[in-house]
């Protein structure tokens, strides 16, 4: 595992912030409220976004997908995979990956006792380190479908040809059936979120906005679920469980897509 760096805000530890979790710090907490004071809606649109995460995930549970990869988890609590899915089919299995130290250790002991869950520290733009470690291997089987999230995690990927070849390994080595989960910053024409893009050059992982275009250019190979990608908050919305619409202009698009038997 890389050293955590405790000097550097990191955008993993701002999201917990902004979730109400505590795996953060006080150069996190300074960060995410310079982002709170240029949009007050910062914290919504996050908990929109764990929101949107939830619903995909009960959806894919009630759909008998009892796999899950979650790649980009961040800290593993706060209505996480395992809690969605698990609340659905106890006997699903989830592996989270992250490589932020923190999150990590974290994550590793709020796993301990979980039956059926890991916390694997890789990079996902490793798909061969993430798909070939053990603790994946012994939970996931990649011959049935896997549903594969990359939620709130592309953006910080900022080579839109090394998006385009990540997302194409995963799709290659999951089984027919499988499923990709994507949500990702789309608020280019708001703002608040360049100025957010700017603030974040001064933390461990700058990210980058992308157009709904963009984002469903990602889904090649796979059949789009109704409505397709859209803003999330109009994805299945839910308004009985989920308390974070956003009021303005939405800023995070995403989408589900199922790869053909
Ligand atoms: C905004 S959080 C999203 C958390 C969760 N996926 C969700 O949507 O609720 C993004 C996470 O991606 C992680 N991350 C970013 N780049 C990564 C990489 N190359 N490999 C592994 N994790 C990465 C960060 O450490 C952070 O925890």
């Amino acid at each position: 595992m890389t050293e955590a760096d405790f000097s550097t805000a990191n955008p993993a530890r701002i999201y917990d912030y902004m979730l109400g979790g505590s795996a953060n710090f006080a150069v996190d907490r300074q960060a995410a409220d310079k982002l709170l004071a240029l949009e007050p809606q910062t914290a919504r649109y996050m908990r929109a976004n764990r929101a949107f995460l939830r619903r995909v995930v009960a959806y894919l549970a009630r759909a008998g997908v009892d796999q899950f990869l979650e790649l980009g988890s961040g800290v593993p609590t706060v209505g996480h995979v395992h809690e969605v899915a698990g609340g659905i089919n106890p006997a699903a299995r989830v592996v989270y990956v992250d490589n932020e130290p923190v999150a990590a250790a974290y994550g590793q002991r709020l796993l301990a006792d979980v039956p059926g869950t890991a916390m694997v520290v890789e990079d996902i733009r490793d798909p061969d380190g993430v798909l070939a470690h053990p603790d994946t291997r012994a939970l996931l089987d990649l011959d049935r479908p896997v549903a594969v999230l990359m939620m709130a995690v592309l953006h910080f990927v900022l080579d839109d040809e090394r998006v385009a070849e990540m997302v194409t390994a995963y799709r290659d080595r999951t089984a027919g059936g499988s499923y990709l989960a994507v949500s990702h910053s789309s608020g280019e024409r708001h703002a608040a979120t360049r100025q957010a893009e700017e603030q974040y050059r001064s933390t461990s992982q700058p990210f980058r906005s992308r157009t709904i275009e963009a984002i469903r250019g990602m889904f090649t190979g796979y059949e789009l679920v109704e409505p397709g990608v859209v803003y999330i908050g109009d994805w299945h919305p839910d308004p009985g469980t989920d308390p974070y619409a956003v009021e303005g202009p939405q800023v995070i698009a995403g989408g589900l897509g199922r790869k053909p038997q």
